[in-house]
């Protein structure tokens, strides 16, 4: 006989979820093909079986172009409803958008704990998040609207300048934030006029689809398509079509560079790409030790290390090397595991069945070539979790130190002299985030002018992050393409477009017409409150 274990009763799962609708041209479509189960490596049992949530459409290339022959048609060569119409309308739509997303909170939450194994604050978070997101993306949107009413004259000519959308826009999100970064995403290519299909990750896929009516509602038909199934069978047929104008991804390269050699004319696609990264902590021997801990712990295993903004490597001074490795491998095992709503849970069960096998063979690997595991609960294993190792001397022939271990694995270097680390980054195919740790001045700058030149982002005494999401995200080689943030997406997503005319007469007389019978919504001097 199984023992269920206890579980909050809001978040027990007492009905699957079997996706059987899809959008496509402003309808909730019915899909009679096959479905794949959606599974859980969180057990309802005290003897481990995994749990099964449910199952969603297993699509294919009918399906695929269906949607992309959706959102063609809505775009209609610029002439659609969606990219003519007013910026006030548009955000109409858009409000609401996430006002019918924010009475799903509880069940998106939900599923986010049980889809991805985020614990029950940060799931919760994620969605906040996600949702001011779009409200900042709104505010934003007005400004640049309201700075772009009006007309300036050069040389005899005057221009009204506006952005305007590209095209049709692939969305592919990644499984670690399945709602946040996707819809990071997804909103700014829509409030921008672009049309959309939208293939959910291979995790935190059933937590997409109490929002499909949401998404139904509040746009015009076509406006957004939705997929389900594997990147393969629906991302590249349509790409190979070449009617992508934008590909929209945040994942790793392989996917990207894959999907980008589809298009027969690359040079039409804009990309907008997050990717991967090994972010590094560089840690001086002024640096403030408990501060410096506490933010690697959280910088290598928020989420279990999970983030493309993990600190992934963590290069220590030779000087306090001994005293971080002992203070940082018993905060390590001090932390506290548990299922995504147990109070206090830091660590929590891998989403990817695959996961603790990898890590395995990575600790392996480093084992073999020297590395000692210096904390005493590193590489334990159960069912859905292998406790994070902090790993000491790591050199470059180990596999974790080149790849990105992407779950709860922390590779230590030590180094004397600067120029190491400097010179690893440089090297190295990532340049997202540094997090730097010191206190001295005169050590400090110059360090800070150089790293600024390799990642995007230098983290001063504190750990890697994205947010707040109105900061830029981005990165440098093999981490990113374009720019997102509230304010930056919106540009990323959009291409700047003007009306010009010469000074004389006639022109001025057809545009102050033209302005007083309102009927461009494209040049319009109307002020968005
Ligand atoms: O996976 C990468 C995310 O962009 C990280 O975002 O730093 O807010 O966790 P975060």
């Amino acid at each position: 006989m199984q023992t269920q274990i206890a579980i909050p009763e809001e978040f027990q799962i007492t009905e699957q979820i079997h996706q059987k609708t899809y959008l496509v041209n402003g309808e909730l479509k019915a899909w009679n093909g096959k479905n794949s189960e959606v599974i859980s490596t969180i057990a309802s049992t005290k003897e481990y079986a995994h749990t099964v949530l449910g199952s969603i459409p297993d699509m294919g290339e009918t399906e695929a172009m269906e949607a992309l022959d959706a959102a063609t048609n809505a775009y209609h060569r610029g002439q659609g409803v969606w990219p003519t119409m007013k910026v006030k309308d548009r955000i109409e739509c858009m409000e609401s958008f996430v006002k019918k997303m924010e009475e799903k909170r509880e069940e998106v939450v939900k599923l986010l704990m049980w889809e991805i194994g985020k614990s029950l604050p940060d799931s919760r978070k994620e969605f906040d998040r996600t949702v001011e997101y779009i409200y900042d993306t709104i505010e934003d949107y007005k400004q640049l609207d309201r700075n772009s009413a009006k007309f300036q004259k050069h040389d005899g000519v005057y221009a009204h300048i506006r952005r305007g959308p590209l095209g049709v826009v692939l969305c592919l999100g990644p499984y670690n934030y399945p709602l946040n970064e996707t819809f990071a995403l997804l909103i700014p290519a829509l409030i921008m006029g672009n049309t959309a299909i939208f293939k959910p990750a291979k995790h935190g896929v059933l937590l997409i689809t109490p929002l499909l009516e949401a998404f139904q509602s509040s746009f015009p038909k076509g406006v957004v398509n939705i997929l389900f199934g594997r990147g393969r069978a629906v991302a590249a047929p349509i790409m190979k079509t070449g009617k992508v104008d934008v590909l929209a991804l945040i994942g790793n390269s392989k996917s990207a560079n894959a999907l980008q050699d589809q298009h027969p004319k690359s040079n039409r696609l804009r990309l907008v790409l997050g990717l991967e990264a090994k972010n590094p902590a560089i840690i001086l021997p002024d640096a403030d030790l408990d501060l410096t801990i506490k933010e690697c712990i959280s910088g290598t295993l928020s989420f279990n290390g999970q983030r493309c903004t993990a600190l992934k490597v963590i290069y220590v001074h030779e000087d306090i090397k001994d005293e971080f490795l002992k203070r940082f491998s018993s905060a390590v095992d001090a932390l506290k595991f548990g299922n995504p709503w147990d109070e206090g849970a830091q660590l929590t069960p891998l989403p990817e069945p695959g996961k603790p096998s990898y890590i395995q063979e990575l600790l392996d690997d480093a084992k073999g070539k020297g590395a000692k595991v210096h904390n005493k609960k590193g590489g334990k294993t159960s069912e859905n979790y292998i406790w994070p190792a902090v790993l000491y001397p790591v050199s470059k022939e180990m596999r974790v130190y080149e790849e990105e271990q992407f779950g709860p694995i922390i590779p230590v270097v030590s180094f004397t002299d600067i120029e190491e680390p400097l010179d690893d980054m440089a090297a190295s195919n990532y340049g997202q985030q540094v997090s730097l740790f010191g206190k001295d001045v005169y050590t400090l700058s110059p360090l800070i002018d150089t790293l600024a030149n390799l990642v995007c982002r230098v983290n001063l005494n504190s750990s890697c992050q994205r947010g707040p999401d109105v900061y830029p995200f981005t990165g440098r080689k093999d981490s990113a393409q374009s720019t997102l943030s509230v304010h930056d997406a919106l540009r990323s997503f959009s291409i700047r477009t003007f009306v010009a005319f010469k000074d004389n007469d006639l022109n001025n007389e057809t545009i102050e017409q033209l302005l007083e019978a309102k009927v461009s919504n494209f040049l319009s001097t109307d002020y968005i409150l």
